[in-house]
């Protein structure tokens, strides 16, 4: 058995609604946390046309190809909400396993945290930089393998706005793993705390 396979099997979850992200961006918050698809594992909305000033309608998915469930066919992910511009990432950098800062907003890659600038997210322990708007791959750093996106699916008359699968395993091989079939879902050893909304910060 794929240790993976378990990407088919992700529930449906209601995660926010478009009013509180449409709340969070009037106090100038870009992001909006939520756990998915377990209570401690953190996950964060962004809508990247308010980051980048322009339409992002598609983002490319990285994985393309690599692993079953619902994000696995798909070439390009399309974003949500009234602008198709609000995508999902995993808060767990994939290089060993430490919270990533999505709500500490700044504008230099020298600093951890998310550059609002161009969509960067910086890990704080030993300098990955995943890029945003190209579906989270990596641009600098130890990370081995790009940010895991978060499947979304928006109701337009509710206004809800829903978690349905991701594209890979939020934590990763290069973990140390007590067995080599332990699962990449779901580490134990690891527990992390779904920051309250609205929580950014000016870095
Ligand atoms: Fe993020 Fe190492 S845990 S760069």
């Amino acid at each position: 058995v794929n240790n993976t396979d378990g990407l088919a099997g992700f529930p449906k979850y209601k995660i926010a609604n478009i009013k509180d992200i449409q709340q969070q961006l009037s106090s100038g918050c870009p992001v909006y946390f939520f756990a998915y698809p377990l209570t401690n594992e953190p996950c964060f909305l962004v809508d990247l046309q308010v980051l980048l000033g322009q339409p992002v309608p598609e983002i490319p998915n990285p994985y393309y190809g690599q692993y079953a469930g619902p994000l696995g066919q798909m070439k390009t992910i399309s974003g949500v909400g009234p602008n198709n511009s609000i995508y999902a990432f995993s808060d767990v950098c994939v290089h060993l396993g430490c919270q990533l800062p999505a709500q500490v907003l700044v504008t230099s890659e020298n600093n951890p945290g998310l550059d609002t600038q161009n969509s960067v997210l910086h890990c704080p322990c030993h300098g990955s930089l995943y890029l945003l708007a190209k579906g989270g791959v990596v641009i600098g750093g130890p990370a081995p393998r790009p940010l895991p996106i978060i499947l979304l699916e928006y109701d337009q008359s509710s206004g809800d706005i829903y978690a349905v699968g991701t594209n890979a395993p939020y934590f990763s091989a290069s973990i140390p793993r007590t067995t080599p079939s332990d699962n990449l879902l779901y580490d134990p050893r690891y527990d992390y705390s779904v920051p309250s909304n609205p929580s950014c910060s000016k870095g």
